[in-house]
């Protein structure tokens, strides 16, 4: 379930005033306001006959709403298929709301895609199906918070009514399987979204940040009523600030005020928006941003990997990553023969030297001084040797993605500096491949993606790294051509473009394999795969993606993996946290350099899947703890969003060289949760050279303290202790650490 805060910010505001309202909490509505549809009757196949309400259903299967239909009698069955929903709903309803305009109709979320009908009226439709003119795309996750208009005179009073719903699942779980669905006629108050607007926020030179709150007004009536609002600092208690205003908001649209508050954790603003008619209130809380990351120091300073595996005689591109004033100057001492540097870009290009290890003395130099730095370059089969580092578009842009949006990408990561932390390569996701191969049987890219060989040599000339996706079967999971027996011919055509990364996503490969299919007939999809890649005179890194199965953890290198997602997909909230990265305790032993287990990509700063742009539903603590444990995991960081609009909050997450180290780490080692107690998880991740990382996550719900045990991270005696974060050395300790650490937040330290 959604936190209620991020749920507020996140438009869906009724699903969370539904929840007030069954909590009977700051809400004056009852229980008895919504009408739960916990049941449905069920039929596979498609019928535009089965839409109609009179229809005869009878002989249908009842099946529940909250629980996939294989798991109650359709095992295995992809496609198209309907749901029936009944309901008597009482004219008395009406009475329950002060504005008895319209009936909300929830449907949870559906897997993979639907188009719903009340009483035969369409009332909604989210993703998209095969018959469609652009084609199926897969929309399992999102809400649908469908509406019917009372006016309109749809709605059978006190009588059966019927919600047909059109649902085409592309493979695995299918149809209704989250929250239970329901019918209910919203205040007016429920119209209202508190938007914290997390992009428009800006940090002022006084340690004081300046949001922008939007109340925006979802619904065509006039809101009318009080706003007051409340600060609070949640480490010392004390009110801050309070304020009251009265507003207007005209129907559907919205009123925004800017406030600037201290930037530092723990910082609540609370609104509470009473309505001048009914007295009915509409509340949300957020937790404010901060910035942890220190400015960079003007003098030159070297960052990023200390170690980059590469096969002998294959091209390579590497950029230096380094900050400092500019103009900067490198040099490389040691650089083996067939490579050069750029002295003014610091970019390294040539080929791959025989196998061994160079060790390279890298130096940057700049007006106020120089930096050297050992790096070291390791010739030989085995690449990633620290995890991968860069942009997928998929969390950004989905099935949208373009070369005009990747190359933006690509010049945001040297313009606002991420590559001088080391942020190195520029992925595609679905969505590249044209509908049809060329004669002889070659991939081609769409439309979209004129000449992918330009777009490699843009990203390999700022000695970027360029990836793509594809798929084992006939067809990608957004529904594009897979690789399925081409796979030679499009390991060849992807090096022919300078691609150094593939990720190889199972998708309709399943519909390939048996019901329960051995682990030699999984493997058999990326072995294949595996082997057509290192045939090629390239480096090219090998991501599996088949989401965890088989225990991919325990084989995927020896198909030719560096890396293996090792859930389902991620989204941009707390529950999704825990389901990837949180989860991934029982597993962190298997990792070491060139074998990263992948809780796949962030959800930090602008992402969307193809829809419309919104901030990361994380609250702010939450993007530090999902960064942070990515960090601890050294787990493969790609960042999933909209580069150009990369606000200054986003930005502080993404470029701490302190906590970059931690994931880059030359020793590949992930974290072990030592301690799972009490709403806290420490997790301890050895570091090169003796020292290890230690990240204490508060999981609860409300600022706490709490004290961490020296013997929990293997220090006996006295030992160094720094704030990852703050980039700050805080002296010795001899016991424990102590941290204080808002709401499903996090404080990273490292101990010497
Ligand atoms: C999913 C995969 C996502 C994305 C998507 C593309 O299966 O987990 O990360 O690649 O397919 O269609």
């Amino acid at each position: 379930m959604h936190s209620l805060s991020s749920t507020f910010r996140g438009g869906l505001a009724l699903l969370a005033a539904l929840l007030f309202s069954m909590t009977g909490a700051a809400h004056a509505a009852t229980s008895t306001d919504a009408i739960m549809l916990p049941q449905a009757r069920f039929a596979t196949g498609d019928n535009v006959a089965w839409r109609d309400p009179d229809f005869d259903d009878s002989g249908w299967k009842v099946i529940n709403t909250t629980q996939y239909y294989e798991a109650q009698g359709y095992d295995g069955y992809d496609g198209y298929s309907w749901y029936r929903i009944h309901v008597t709903i009482p004219s008395t309803l009406k009475a329950s709301s002060d504005w008895p305009e319209r009936l909300r109709i929830y449907l949870s979320a559906i897997d993979d895609t639907d188009e719903s009908y009340f009483n035969g009226v369409r009332i909604g439709k989210t993703g998209s199906m095969p018959s469609d003119p652009q084609g199926y795309e897969s929309r399992w996750e999102t809400p649908r918070d469908y509406a019917v208009d009372l006016r309109a005179g749809v709605v059978r009073w006190d009588r059966d009514n019927v919600i047909a719903v059109r649902v085409y699942d592309g493979g695995g779980g299918g149809g209704f399987y989250k929250d239970m669905p329901y019918l209910a006629i919203p205040q007016r108050v429920d119209g209202l979204l508190f938007d914290a607007d997390l992009a428009h926020h800006h940090f002022l030179a006084n340690g004081r940040v300046q949001t922008t709150l939007n109340v925006r007004n979802r619904y065509p009536v006039v809101q009318r009523g009080v706003l007051h609002v409340e600060v609070r600092d949640l480490v010392t208690g004390r009110v801050l600030l309070t304020r009251q205003r009265a507003l207007v908001i005209a129907p559907e649209k919205s009123v925004s005020s800017q406030w600037t508050f201290p930037a530092r954790p723990g910082i609540q603003a609370s609104y509470r928006f009473v309505d001048a008619r009914s007295g009915r209130v509409a509340t949300a809380t957020h937790d404010l941003p901060y910035r942890l990351t220190p400015p960079d120091a003007p003098t030159p300073t070297l960052h990023g990997a200390r170690l980059l595996g590469a096969r002998p005689g294959t091209p390579l591109y590497y950029r230096i990553a380094a900050t400092g004033r500019a103009p900067l100057h490198f040099e490389a001492q040691g650089l083996p023969e067939g490579l050069t540097l750029n002295a003014d870009s610091g970019v390294i290009m040539g080929t791959t030297p025989a196998a061994g290890s160079y060790p390279v003395q890298l130096r940057v130099r700049n007006a106020l001084g120089n930096a050297t730095r050992e790096w070291t370059l390791v010739a030989g089969e085995q690449l990633a040797l620290t995890p991968p580092m860069g942009w997928n578009s998929w969390n950004a842009y989905g099935l949208n993605v373009s070369d005009t949006l990747v190359r933006k990408a690509a010049q945001v990561f040297i313009d606002k500096g991420l590559a001088a932390k080391g942020w190195n390569a520029i992925n595609i996701d679905d969505g590249w491949e044209a509908a049809a191969r060329r004669t002889d049987g070659a991939i081609m890219s769409n439309a979209r993606f004129p000449d992918m060989k330009a777009l490699g040599d843009f990203l390999h000339e700022r000695g970027l790294r360029f990836g793509i996706y594809s798929s084992p079967g006939a067809t990608t999971c957004g529904g594009y051509l897979g690789s399925l027996g081409h796979e030679l011919q499009d390991a060849a055509s992807y090096a022919s473009w300078g691609v150094d990364y593939l990720k190889y996503d199972l998708c309709s490969y399943s519909a390939k394999m048996s019901k329960s299919p051995s682990l030699e007939e999984h493997q058999k999809p990326y072995r294949l795969m595996g082997q057509a890649l290192r045939n090629q005179a390239r480096s090219i890194v090998f991501s599996l993606c088949q989401y965890g199965e088989q225990q991919v953890w325990t084989w995927g290198a020896s198909v030719g993996g560096s890396a293996w997602r090792m859930t389902g997909d991620i989204v941009d909230n707390w529950n999704s946290l825990l389901e990837t990265g949180f989860s991934q305790a029982p597993y962190t032993g298997f990792v070491a350099p060139g074998r990263w287990n992948d809780p796949d990509m962030l959800v930090l700063g602008q992402v969307g899947w193809g829809d419309a742009l919104h901030p990361s539903r994380l609250t702010p603590d939450e993007q530090y703890s999902h960064i942070s444990l990515w960090s601890l995991l050294a787990a493969p960081l790609l960042l999933g969003n909209d580069l150009p609009s990369l606000d200054e909050f986003t930005l502080g997450l993404l470029t701490n060289h302190d906590v970059i180290a931690i994931n880059q780490d030359a020793l590949g080692k992930a974290a072990q949760r030592v301690l799972n107690r009490d709403g806290w998880q420490v997790w301890v991740k050895d570091l090169e050279g003796g020292a290890k990382a230690v990240g204490v996550f508060n999981m609860g719900a409300s600022l706490r303290s709490t004290q961490v045990e020296s013997s929990l991270f293997g220090r006996e005696r006295r030992f160094r202790l720094r704030d990852a974060w703050r980039q700050q050395d805080m002296g010795a300790r001899s016991d424990s650490i102590a941290a204080t650490v808002p709401a499903h937040g996090v404080m990273l330290f490292v101990v010497q």
